[in-house]
């Protein structure tokens, strides 16, 4: 079934809770549904939105905004359970994949819920992170040390040029550090993930490779690691770390990690040293290919950034790399000013150009 309404309020469908409106907003149930969509007598710009977690409304929108409300979690056996010849066992037995379809209008972290309750491993790291799993997949959302590309086997859309259904291998998505093909300029838009086939597994396979993460496990689970413990530990970190939207407005990370050279570091590296003694260590991961990443938020916290307020704006007091609609009221352009100051500083500082991660529509 398709709904249509106009003049619908999207506060609640965007977490940083900007008081916005859509000219047309449509909410289909069925991968089915989209086939009936005549996409070319749309009122334009259409926007196709997830959970709203990951975009700042800079107005109202003049266009249509697309809603999947596809809801389904299914265990699919993998392709050999398919042959007659072939006398393995299911795929929930086995040590193959388990090859997992779900809904794109699904919210991720019920499927990362669910992933746990079955035992299944592979999607915990990635637990309460806000969104759905279409626009995880579009994304490639990450964290902890893993990103959803680790665990996605197939991407199902509906292709609005063509209309027609299409599937694309993990290789198409051409994933990288939050990007996909799918934010590409020349086909953005042109997708909708009807659906994303993961690939979970039974065996024991736990990330903890980032951060503390491994200690605050071991604390908290002692020798019983499962998916479900794990998550646990995730989401009480994630709680502790980043504003609650239903009590905050944010869209989580508002800038991407920069990713610089050896060299450009090191001169970050010395004035850092300089500045605070010899013993002074400046975050970062070294990249295989010589690169080096470095957080934003100690960037951004050195620039004197933590908690500061702009109206109704403000940069979160635990997590820098957040912005926050402190006040529940604030305008999109005090959003942008902070932003834009930030980037200001962070270059002036570091001669380092930050990316907001957050789209601006
Ligand atoms: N840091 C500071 N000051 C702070 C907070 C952090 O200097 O106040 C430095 C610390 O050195 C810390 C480092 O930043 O070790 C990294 O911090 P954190 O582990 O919180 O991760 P992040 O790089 O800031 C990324 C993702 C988050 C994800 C976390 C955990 C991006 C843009 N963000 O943040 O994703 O939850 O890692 O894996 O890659 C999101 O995308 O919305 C998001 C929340």
């Amino acid at each position: 079934m398709i709904k249509t309404e106009y003049y619908k309020d999207l506060t609640k469908m965007n977490t940083f809770g900007m008081k916005v409106k859509a000219r047309c907003f449509m909410e289909y149930d069925s991968v089915a549904d989209l086939v009936d969509i005549e996409f070319e007598e749309l009122a334009r710009p259409v926007l196709h939105i997830g959970g709203g977690s990951n975009l700042l409304f800079t107005d109202d929108f003049k266009g249509t905004v697309l809603h999947s409300n596809i809801n389904f979690i299914e265990i699919l056996d993998t392709p050999c359970h398919s042959e007659p010849s072939c006398h393995s066992e299911r795929s929930e037995e086995s040590s193959s994949p388990v090859l997992v379809s779900v809904g794109s209008g699904v919210v991720f972290d019920d499927f990362c819920d669910w992933a746990a309750k079955e035992g299944l491993w592979g999607a915990e790291n990635l637990s309460y992170i806000p969104g759905e799993v279409g626009a995880s997949a579009v994304q490639n959302i990450g964290a902890y040390g893993v990103e959803v590309k680790d665990i996605i086997h197939k991407v199902y859309c509906y292709d609005t040029v063509e209309e027609e259904f299409v599937s694309f291998s993990l290789e198409e998505c051409g994933y990288g550090y939050r990007d996909s093909i799918f934010k590409k300029p020349e086909i953005k838009g042109r997708y909708i993930v009807t659906h994303v086939v993961f690939a979970l597994s039974r065996e024991a396979n736990p990330q903890l490779g980032y951060g503390h993460l491994r200690d605050a496990v071991m604390e908290a689970a002692n020798q019983n690691i499962t998916p479900a413990a794990i998550r646990k530990v995730i989401i009480k970190i994630r709680k502790e770390k980043l504003p609650e939207p239903s009590v905050m407005g944010s869209a989580g990370s508002f800038f991407m990690n920069p990713v610089i050279s050896l060299e450009h570091y090191q001169k970050i590296e010395a004035a850092a040293k300089a500045e605070f003694g010899p013993d002074y260590k400046v975050p970062h991961y070294d990249l295989p290919d010589g690169m080096v990443k470095v957080p934003a938020a100690w960037m951004i916290e050195q620039c004197g950034w933590k908690g500061k307020r702009s109206g109704g704006a403000a940069v979160y007091d635990k997590q820098p790399l957040v912005i926050v609609n402190y006040t529940g009221d604030a305008y999109p352009e005090e959003i942008i000013g902070l932003e834009r100051r930030i980037i200001a500083s962070v270059k002036t500082k570091f001669g380092v150009e930050l990316h907001p991660e957050v789209d601006h529509i």
